[in-house]
């Protein structure tokens, strides 16, 4: 029984550990998303990371590797709405201009497709049934502004998975907001 415990106990500090302590490589850190089984083949979740960007992480394939996830940055180029994962229709999608992005982040539709503008897309990783973010150095340092790893010294660099996300300052869509006859435009 003691040899049990210790195993079961072993077990969860290897967990805590991976969750409390993010690795970091030369182009960023690897944060902690969810559990593999979180994801539904299908479903998507929008995923916070310091600095405050959000990430559409979503699972379009029924395996369970790195590849069968996708992470792209949830704010549409175009101005600024939220994008959101289609299952049916194999795309992230904007309503608020019909734009719309394959899951690799390609604008193929829409105002970002005429610009261009792509979605940013994230690295993802499976360790054993965990799925963890690589967040770039430029984003942690946005999160750090004084360019102290103390946050992450003390076990506190981690994102967090958020029902939605409240859309505020310039890139809110303009069609949306209040309208200002001094400041709106053509929609
Ligand atoms: S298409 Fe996304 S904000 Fe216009």
């Amino acid at each position: 029984m003691g040899a049990g415990l210790v195993a079961s106990y072993g077990t969860l500090a290897w967990f805590a550990s991976r969750f409390l302590y993010p690795k970091r490589d030369e182009e960023g850190a690897w944060l902690f998303v969810c559990t593999v089984n979180r994801l539904e083949p299908g479903s998507s979740l929008l995923f916070k990371i310091p600095g405050g960007e959000t990430i559409a992480v979503a699972r379009n394939g029924r395996g369970a590797d790195a590849g069968d996830f996708v992470a792209l940055s949830s704010t549409c180029p175009h101005l600024g709405c939220q994008v959101h994962w289609e299952a049916n229709k194999d795309r992230f999608f904007c309503p608020c201009h019909n734009g719309a992005f394959d899951r690799g982040g390609k604008a193929i539709a829409g105002p970002p497709a005429q610009a261009g503008t792509d979605l940013k897309q994230y690295r993802l990783r499976v360790d054993g049934s965990l799925l963890y973010i690589n967040v770039p150095s430029e984003l942690l340092a946005k999160a750090e502004p004084n360019g102290k790893p103390a946050r992450e010294a003390r076990g506190e660099l981690h994102g967090r998975i958020v029902e939605r996300v409240a859309v505020r300052g310039p890139g809110h869509d303009p069609c949306l907001a209040p309208r200002n006859p001094e400041t709106s435009r053509e929609c």
